[in-house]
């Protein structure tokens, strides 16, 4: 077996992927839905920018309500993205520009309107019945207290079988019994006949909750979750040169570890977010805020940069559809917007991982703040409706929106200044970023000092610096309160990284030995005065080995 994470010729190690969210990329056809075809019409874009990839976010035929992550065939394609057939021309088409596609596994759960779950609730004896998790109960009686992540409880009755089904996201969204052999086998066969059409690889949603035991209410980490991992690795990703990354929102260093081990029994890495779920009061919801602790930021990437060094394999990013658009988070959407962005991009991309870019990042699309009418995501609204229930003001609810909704990534590709932003002929699905005639992939890919630039120069580096890839961590001046700064370090190169986090002029720090470096790029193009770093300013050198 190879030793996949000190090999680091693996293609996967020195690609960027770029993530796709179907429905808000590109329509070809005018009814205001993004769609494969639209997706096909972009691959030029792509190619220009460098990407490696596309996650594909859900396409397979889904009641849509959970965009897409709640599927009812795994082996069809939604009407409202095309066919089978425009999934074999996007991998053909893709692979003539060097751009491997990565299908999203949504494996925890699938559509209550999937036939499996059709025949499961029709009888306790039907074969399907087992493929989800019941409990028996009494009706208002749930078997316990466990809540959806979309809000209200895990438990769903259904009258005609006197059984409560069990579901950590919707109730159109039942959980998978993955204790079921024969479940696993059906997933299996499926996984091997989309890699027969020749797929890159897989993202797997939400993959650290499949082996879950609501007995005990164990959602995340369940006793038999890498047992389950070595066997679905074993019986389809290990049989192809396939790259594999899975969301685990429980993920420490050392379950990551685990998932992402040397001996290539499980995947190559995980989505983890210990990073992204900083700036919420610890032990509450994402939408109870609290300002970003820039220190514990820092000692977060230190530690899973430091701790998966030859031992696992990081993914990088900052945003994805479920995420608020990082340049509204933490960095300045109004009058830094351009140079914060580009900090943040510069400062994810000089670490050690694969990175990931979600499309309108590398154009520093913001958030919006739209009326509460016009948010899409059940997530969104389900909360919107239990707050108001328990009393909140409309306003802090709204004041959590805006900072933390998953719409806020999900609002079309901003094309150009043209009608619609240039994302369709027709009317959107989602109301299109006012902001689109400043910011828009048009005039920037025109512009060579633009966001778009900085993201190409970065991935272009990944390919042709060896350090970006195999190079060892060092954090610097950890105790201070505005700069983010570190080395990457392999036998031939030293790379130093500085950011100025904040909006403010500050001074460069004295540690750092100014003349023995040979600078490789800066978010302002040039530098002004070596002593200085301006407000968002990010720099890399090479340091004179
Ligand atoms: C994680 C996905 O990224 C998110 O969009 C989805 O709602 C849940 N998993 C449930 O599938």
């Amino acid at each position: 077996m190879t030793d996949k994470n000190t090999d680091n010729k693996k293609w996967w190690k020195s690609a960027v992927i770029y993530q796709i969210y179907p429905r808000s990329f590109a329509d070809s056809n005018g009814d205001g839905i993004g769609d494969l075809q639209g997706i096909i019409s972009k691959l030029d874009y792509l190619e220009n920018l460098g990407i490696d990839a596309i996650w594909l976010s859900p396409v397979c035929k889904s009641p849509q309500d959970d965009n897409g992550y709640d599927i009812s065939d795994y082996q069809d394609i939604d009407p409202m993205f095309g066919s089978i057939s425009d999934v074999e021309m996007l991998i053909q088409e893709a692979e003539k520009h060097h751009i491997r596609i990565i299908m999203d596994l949504v494996l925890n759960h699938s559509s209550d309107e999937h036939f499996w779950f059709q025949e499961a609730k029709k009888s306790k004896e039907n074969p399907y019945h087992d493929y989800y998790v019941w409990r028996d109960g009494v009706e208002g009686e749930l078997p316990n207290k466990m809540r959806a992540a979309f809000g209200g409880p895990a438990w769903e009755w259904v009258p005609e079988i006197q059984q409560y089904y069990f579901h950590q996201f919707s109730v159109k969204q039942p959980d998978l019994n993955w204790e079921n052999p024969k479940l696993r086998q059906e997933i299996y066969d499926m996984i091997n006949w989309w890699t027969s059409k020749g797929v890159g690889g897989f993202r797997l949603d939400v993959i650290d909750q499949i082996a879950k035991e609501p007995d005990k209410e164990i959602t995340n980490n369940g006793p038999r979750l890498h047992e389950f991992l070595r066997e679905l690795s074993k019986e389809t990703f290990q049989k192809a040169d396939l790259v594999t990354v899975g969301e685990a929102w429980g993920a420490t260093p050392e379950l990551a570890k685990l998932y992402s081990n040397p001996d290539n029994s499980e995947l190559f890495m995980v989505f983890q977010f210990e990073h992204i779920c900083l700036d919420q009061i610890a032990g509450k919801e994402k939408w109870d805020l609290a300002p970003l602790p820039f220190l514990k930021l820092k000692e977060v990437f230190s530690r899973w940069q430091k701790e998966l060094y030859n031992q696992g394999w990081n993914s990088l990013f900052w945003n994805n559809h479920d995420l608020p658009r990082i340049v509204s988070r933490w960095g300045n959407d109004k009058e830094y917007r351009v140079e914060s962005a580009k900090m943040l991009a510069m400062l994810l991309h000089g670490m050690q991982g694969t990175p990931y870019i979600y499309q309108g990042e590398e154009l520093g699309m913001t958030n919006v703040q739209y009326t509460i009418e016009e948010y899409q995501d059940i997530e969104t609204q389900n909360l919107y409706r239990e707050r108001i229930e328990k009393g909140y003001a409309k306003e802090e609810i709204m004041r959590s929106i805006y900072a933390k909704s998953r719409d806020n990534a999900r609002t079309p590709m901003q094309w150009s200044d043209g009608e619609q932003a240039g994302f369709t002929t027709g009317k959107p699905w989602m109301r299109i970023n006012p902001n689109y005639k400043e910011i828009n992939a048009q005039a920037q890919v025109e512009d060579k000092n633009s966001i778009f630039h900085c993201y190409k120069t970065l991935v272009e580096f990944r390919k042709k610096y060896p350090v970006f890839v195999d190079g060892s961590f060092e954090m610097l001046l950890e105790k201070d309160e505005n700069i983010f700064a570190y080395t990457r370090d392999n036998a031939d190169a030293q790379l130093l990284v500085v950011c100025n986090f904040y909006g403010k002029t500050i001074a460069f720090p004295n540690e750092i030995q100014k003349d023995v470096m040979e600078l490789l790029l800066c978010n302002y193009g040039d530098i002004s005065n070596p002593s200085k770093l301006r407000p968002y300013e990010a720099r890399m050198y090479f340091l004179k080995k």
